[in-house]
C-alpha cells in the first residue's frame, strides 16, 4: 500500500475525538469536546425542517443563498456598525472549519509565511502546511494569556502573507484588548498582510467585554476576512453553517477554493441561518447570560474544590490548573485518569501547543446544562477524596 498524506497523517486523530470515544466507553461526562448539550432554538429547527419540505432541495448557489448573504451584512451593521454588500461581500460554508480551509488554500502559496497565536485551534497549523506555507507561533502563556508585541512584531518577515486571529480564544477564553488588536493591526498593515479572523465566539463575551472585530480597525476592512459560524451562534454544532465576510478583490480567491472544497451548504440551513440572525437583540445577550452562568457554575465548582482557574471572558471553555491540587503528573495523564476514574472528560492544553505546553493546564467545556455541570463538580469531589 502506498502512503497516504504524509502531513496530515502525521497529526492522527484529534484529542478532541479520543477524548470522546474514552468519555462514551466510560460513561463520562463529556467537558471535553465544546459543544453545547441542549438542542438548540425551538424556532431556528422549525425553520430548517419546514424548509426542507417547502423549498428546493437542489444546489444552492455557490456563494450561499441570497437571503443569508444579506444577513451576514445586516447582522455585521447591527452589532459592529460594518457596511457589508451581502451580494459581493459575503461567502456561506460548511462551518467555520471550511471558511478557515478556504481561506487559508484560497490566499496562500507555497513558502508564503502565516502568523498564528499558540495555544491554536486544532485544524489551523495543519491547513497552512497543506497549503504549503510556514506557520510562525506567537505563544501566548497562563494565567493572563498576554500578548507580547515584541514577540509577535519578530513573528512577522518579509514572507508574512496572513495573520490568523481567534478572538474570543479557544481554549484561553481570552478576548484580544484594544491595544494588541491595534498592535496585531499595525503590523498587518506595515507588512501588506492579510488577516484571518476566526470570531465564532463574537456573541459569547461575558461581564460586559464587547466583541470588536479586527476588521473594524482603521486600515483592515479590505484585508481582514471575518469568519462565523451559525454552529456557535445558535448552539447547533452539528449543523455545519459558517460564513466569511471579505472586501470582493479578498473574497475571490476564498470563493475559489470554496468551490472546490465543498461548493454549496444545505439550503434548509442556511435559511434558518437566516432567520437565527435576524432574531431580536435579546436572543444573543440571552445566549451570552446562559452561558455565563455555566461559566460562574462551573469555575466556582472547580476552585472550591481546590483548582486554581483563569480568567475567563468568552468562549465554551474554562482553564483549570491541575498543579493547585497537587497533581504531579501530565496534563494528558490527568484528563485520561478523571475520564476513567472519575468519570469526567478535559481536554490536555499539551494539544494546543506544537511544543513545549505550559505544565498542567486543562480545558473544561461549560457549554452544558446545569445538572450536568453540578454531577461533573461532584464526581471529580469524589474523586478527589478517593485519591
Ligand atoms: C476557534 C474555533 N474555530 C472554528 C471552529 C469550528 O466551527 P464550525 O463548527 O462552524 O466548523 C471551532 C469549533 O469548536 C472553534 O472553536
Amino acid at each position: 500500500m502506498r502512503h497516504g498524506n504524509r502531513g496530515l497523517s502525521a497529526y492522527g486523530t484529534t484529542i478532541f475525538e479520543v477524548m470522546s470515544v474514552l468519555a462514551r466507553e466510560r460513561g463520562a461526562i463529556n467537558l471535553g469536546q465544546g459543544f453545547p448539550d441542549g438542542n438548540g432554538p425551538d424556532d431556528v429547527r422549525a425553520v430548517a425542517a419546514r424548509a426542507l419540505d417547502d423549498r428546493s432541495n437542489q444546489y444552492p448557489p455557490m456563494m450561499g443563498l441570497p437571503e443569508l448573504r444579506q444577513a451576514v451584512a445586516a447582522h455585521a451593521r447591527r452589532f459592529y456598525g460594518l457596511e457589508v454588500d451581502g451580494e459581493r461581500e459575503v461567502l456561506v460554508t460548511s462551518g467555520a472549519t471550511e471558511a478557515l480551509a478556504a481561506c487559508l488554500l484560497g490566499l496562500l502559496d507555497p513558502g508564503d509565511e502565516v502568523v498564528l497565536f499558540e495555544p491554536l485551534y486544532d485544524s489551523y497549523l495543519p491547513m497552512v502546511e497543506r497549503a504549503g506555507a510556514i506557520g510562525r507561533r506567537v505563544r501566548l502563556e497562563p494565567p493572563g494569556w498576554r500578548l507580547d508585541t515584541e514577540a509577535l512584531a519578530s513573528a512577522f518577515s518579509d514572507r508574512t502573507k496572513l495573520v490568523l486571529l481567534n478572538s474570543p480564544m479557544n481554549p484561553t477564553g481570552k478576548v484580544f484588548t484594544g491595544e494588541e488588536l491595534a498592535a496585531i493591526a499595525r503590523l498587518v498593515a506595515e507588512r501588506d498582510a492579510f488577516a484571518v479572523c476566526d470570531e465564532v465566539y463574537e456573541h459569547l463575551l461575558f461581564d460586559g467585554h464587547r466583541h470588536h472585530p479586527l476588521m473594524t480597525l482603521p486600515g483592515m476592512r479590505d484585508r481582514t476576512a471575518r469568519i462565523g459560524s451559525a454552529g456557535k451562534t445558535f448552539s447547533l454544532t452539528g449543523w455545519k453553517v459558517g460564513y466569511i465576510t471579505a472586501a470582493p478583490e479578498m473574497l475571490a480567491p476564498i470563493a475559489r477554493a470554496h468551490q472546490f472544497l465543498t461548493f454549496t451548504t444545505p439550503p434548509n440551513l442556511q435559511a434558518a441561518a437566516a432567520y437565527g440572525l435576524a432574531k431580536p437583540d435579546a436572543y444573543f445577550t440571552g445566549l451570552a447570560a446562559d452561558m455565563q452562568a455555566g461559566r460562574d457554575r462551573l469555575t466556582s465548582g472547580l476552585r472550591r474544590l481546590g483548582f486554581d482557574v483563569a480568567a475567563c471572558q468568552g468562549t465554551y471553555f474554562a482553564t483549570a490548573d491541575i498543579r493547585s491540587i497537587g497533581y504531579a503528573g501530565s496534563d494528558l495523564d490527568f484528563c485520561m485518569e478523571i475520564t476513567r476514574e472519575a468519570g469526567v472528560a478535559a481536554i490536555p492544553y499539551s494539544a494546543f501547543y506544537v511544543e513545549a505546553p505550559p505544565e498542567g493546564q486543562v480545558r473544561f467545556a461549560f457549554c452544558k446544562p446545569a445538572a450536568m455541570l453540578d454531577e461533573a463538580i461532584a464526581r471529580l469531589a469524589a474523586w478527589l477524596e478517593r485519591r
